[in-house]
């Protein structure tokens, strides 16, 4: 286990790019092995988490090639994928296995979906019960669990409610509904990340959004693309922080995809108080894109709203380090679904505000933040949990004194460079 040190104090300056969004390259890897010819991708995420949806492919006889953040993608068309001869290990990513999850019920094979200690913990009967629905024979770990056991084959479509809001459960059950005979309709009681339904239709799919239900129908086909990946909005949140902490800090983040339903954590930066100004660039991967530039500001208290949760779900361990500083009390409601991500995530945010100093408490699915902590430096251990380490860190250089955080290593999950690129632009 690898630990990273950092002392409190300095300002950040410069400019940065965040690697490539984490969901839009799961996506084009998995989009491109279903298409008919050969797809690239430029600006690929350099994550662990993608590295495992690439090496769940291969498994499954896509040929992949291609370094730093290029790759050419030979597609073997919907329903096209070969029987893997092993288990297929999607390592800490709930996208690879969700995801996969919806194209192997549709494959005439039997697969089997596994993944750490981690992923193995996390809630799989959200994809399994309607992909079931669909006509799949799937079978789960006692507790509805990973290892996932498929045995696919002809599905039918279905129209389905998730009971959580979350676009992997989408994702899956729309893949699945590509290779369906008839429509396959998903309804969002709350809109979560659309990229599934934005990258299709460059993929050539017909899919219709229509007030909160989304429907792709069975027996078409997907076309080879070109995907340039934006750089993802989940590593950027840690830069607006940062900077907006750091006294005298001003830093550009250029090339950030600004997709509505992931940057609602700007929404509560701005009504924080926050000093960024956003400027769009051209789009890609069907995706808005902006240029960013951060100053440091005074931030006050904020209310967070259930509905506003899916829009910044990855975010809230960042924004509550905000909350932490700024002046007043912080309300984030409806943060359930936080203790089913990489490690309870609710538990964890509360423990590493309170390491720090700063007082913190959950309340039932609600996390209550006082603000106008002066953080003094801890020493953390983020339960393999990337998104904590990486608060964690940003947490250590508001923070008074020394940080010591153990196991900083899981940043590698999304951002291996998050650290160095950090200290690079710190003075
Ligand atoms: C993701 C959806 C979200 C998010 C995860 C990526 C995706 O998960 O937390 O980091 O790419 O679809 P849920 O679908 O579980 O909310």
């Amino acid at each position: 286990m690898s630990e990273r040190r950092v002392s409190g104090g300095g300002r950040l300056s410069g400019e940065v790019r965040v690697p490539g969004d984490k969901s839009v390259s799961h996506r084009a890897l998995i989009f491109g092995a279903l298409a008919e010819g050969t797809t690239q991708i430029e600006g690929l995420s350099p994550g662990a988490d993608v590295a495992s949806t690439a090496s769940v492919l291969r498994a499954l006889g896509v040929e992949i090639s291609g370094a730093g953040g290029s790759r050419s993608v030979r597609g073997r068309g919907l329903g096209g994928l070969s029987a893997p001869k092993t288990e297929l290990d999607a390592g800490n990513s709930g996208t690879t296995m969700r995801l996969m999850a919806g194209v192997l019920a549709a494959h005439p094979f039997a697969s089997r979906l596994t993944g750490d200690a981690s992923l193995r913990r996390r809630p799989m009967e959200r994809v399994a019960a309607p992909l079931r629905a669909m006509g799949a024979k799937i079978e789960l770990a006692p507790g509805g669990t990973a290892p996932i056991a498929i045995a696919g084959g002809a599905l039918r479509g279905v129209e389905w409610t998730p009971e959580a809001a979350s676009a992997q459960v989408k994702s899956s059950i729309l893949l699945a509904g590509l290779h369906a005979a008839g429509r396959t309709t998903v309804v969002e009681k709350i809109p979560t990340r659309d990229h599934t339904e934005r990258l299709l239709a460059l993929f050539g799919a017909e899919v219709e959004a229509r007030g909160g239900a989304v429907s792709v129908s069975g027996g078409g086909r997907l076309r080879a693309a070109r995907v340039g990946v934006p750089g993802d909005p989940s590593s950027a949140a840690f830069w607006a922080v940062a900077a907006s902490l750091l006294p005298d800090s001003e830093l550009a983040v250029r090339g950030v995809c600004a997709n509505p339903r992931r940057v609602g954590f700007l929404n509560v930066l701005a009504r924080m108080g926050a000093d960024l100004k956003r400027v769009p660039a051209p789009d890609q991967a069907g995706e808005p894109v902006e240029d960013w530039t951060i100053r440091a500001a005074p931030l006050s208290g904020v209310a967070v709203r259930p509905d506003e949760v899916p829009g910044l779900v990855d975010e809230v361990p960042i924004l509550a380090l905000a909350a932490s500083r700024a002046r007043g009390e912080s309300v984030f409601r409806g943060l359930g679904e936080l203790r089913h991500k990489e490690s309870d995530r609710l538990a964890g945010t509360a423990a590493l505000l309170t390491a720090f100093g700063a007082k913190a408490a959950v309340s039932g699915d609600d996390l209550i933040v006082s603000g106008g902590a002066s953080l003094r430096g801890a020493a953390f251990e983020p339960r393999d949990d990337h998104r904590l380490a990486m608060t964690a860190f940003v947490a250590g250089l508001a923070a008074e004194g020394e940080t010591r955080v153990s196991g900083a290593e899981c940043a590698e999950i999304s951002y291996p460079d998050f650290y160095d690129d950090l200290l690079e632009r710190l003075s």
